[in-house]
């Protein structure tokens, strides 16, 4: 098979200190209210899983989860931009699904943003159901926006 025709593929490996410069630089890119340097490296310290997708041996996303018993909370799952809308949104989602299948996660809990249309539609698709509604949990720019509960059991 021609080697230009092989399909992109996302690689997967654990997010260390070394890579929060690469991370905070798409974090700027791709939200508008991204987090900050400290939530990173605190989630490193408090030893939630972290996750670094390598596109082309270069970070082109990651996502982060808080396992508890039984339970995973996703704190934060994010594609560069440049690399958007090519189902690599589907692959990082897919491997955090499978690291928590492989942790006896009963079900999976994430807070999105109603207006995130495409992150509301890849959680729909994988199987998440919105569960609740919180008010007034992100800031917007006018006034403040609600954060749409969204569950996946296991
Ligand atoms: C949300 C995000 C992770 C999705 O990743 P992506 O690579 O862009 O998405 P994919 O290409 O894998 O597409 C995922 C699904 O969304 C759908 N989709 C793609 N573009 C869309 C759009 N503009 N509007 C609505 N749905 C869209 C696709 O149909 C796809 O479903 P399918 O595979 O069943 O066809 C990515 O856009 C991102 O990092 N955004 C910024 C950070 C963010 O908002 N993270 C989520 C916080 S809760």
């Amino acid at each position: 098979m021609n080697a230009l025709l092989k399909p992109l593929e996302m690689d997967f490996r654990p997010m260390r200190a070394a890579d929060l410069d690469a991370v905070i630089k798409i974090e700027r890119a791709a939200y508008p209210y991204p987090w900050i340097l400290t939530n990173f490296r605190d989630c490193l310290e408090s030893g939630y899983s972290s996750w670094v997708a390598e596109i082309e041996g270069e970070p082109a996303g990651y996502w982060i989860m808080m396992l508890a018993v039984g339970e995973g909370h996703i704190l934060n799952c994010c594609v560069a931009p440049a690399w958007q809308g090519r189902g690599f949104g589907r692959s990082l989602m897919r491997h955090l699904i499978d690291t928590a299948r492989q942790h006896a996660t009963e079900a999976l809990y994430l807070e999105v943003r109603p207006s995130n249309t495409r992150a509301v539609t890849l959680y729909e698709r994988l199987g998440f159901d919105g569960i609740a509604l919180r008010r007034d949990y992100y800031p917007a720019d006018q006034g403040r926006e609600d954060a749409l509960v969204m569950r996946m059991i296991l």
